[in-house]
């Protein structure tokens, strides 16, 4: 059997329109698998540390989680837009987001960062770098925040912990700011189990709604992923 002949049409499907539009749903998808497994069968799972690579994240009270956490900071209200591990200098490439316990009132948001480059200065990216408000492991790197390549590059955009680097830096953060509120917005509720959105974590910012009184049982399984199948 070739490697082609392995993939289900699921996978690969769900490959191009992630390369054509920077994320894919899947509804209800193989309800009674582990967020482990589909993971793995949807591409190549990057592991972080020892533990399973499926994060369970629920909705969690100021007051009850990690200060310099999104909990910490926003607990129920909105998480704003941002990309993951914004401050790796190779952030994770995808972002598999899949429902255990799902609501229609708290959907993930999805800005487009194509569409966000197209809109802003395209010189003032291309000049601003930025770094993060405190170090990482000792450090303070020196990041862009949008970094193009052949095939588009990668964007890195977390306002809350990234801190223009210069005045031009200033400059890029305000036009990507600017740009991200024109920009149109996806809402993806992922309600019943099973429900699986892939995500380009390289081109697409992505948000939480607020959560709502009687939606604190929300859970979505969460896993990183290299490459897609
Ligand atoms: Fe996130």
């Amino acid at each position: 059997m070739t490697g082609l002949e392995r993939k289900s049409p699921a996978t690969a499907t769900v490959r191009q329109e992630v390369e054509e539009r920077g994320y894919a749903l899947l509804k209800s998808y193989r309800a009674n698998s582990s967020g482990e497994e589909v993971a793995s069968e949807l591409g190549k799972v990057l592991t972080l540390g020892e533990g399973s690579p499926v994060h369970r994240l629920r909705p969690t009270p100021k007051d009850d989680a990690a200060p310099n956490s999104y909990s910490g900071i926003y607990g129920l209200d909105v998480f704003p837009f941002h990309t993951d591990m914004a401050h790796w200098r190779h952030p994770p490439r995808f972002i598999m987001l899949r429902c255990v316990v799902g609501f229609e009132e708290v959907p993930t948001l999805l800005a487009d960062g194509a569409e966000i480059v197209r809109e802003a200065d395209e010189d003032a990216l291309a000049r601003a770098l930025v770094q993060p408000r405190r170090p990482v492991k000792g450090r303070l790197p020196l990041l862009r925040i949008f970094q193009p390549s052949e095939s588009f590059g990668i964007i890195r955009w977390d306002d809350k912990f990234f801190r223009p680097a210069s005045r031009a830096g200033e400059h890029g953060v305000e036009s990507f700011r600017a740009a991200l509120g024109t920009v149109s917005k996806h809402s993806i509720a992922l309600v019943e189990r099973g429900d699986t959105v892939v995500i380009d974590n390289r081109r697409m910012l992505h948000a939480r709604s607020p959560v709502p009184p009687g939606c604190e049982g929300r859970i979505l399984e969460r896993a990183y992923l290299e490459q897609l199948h």
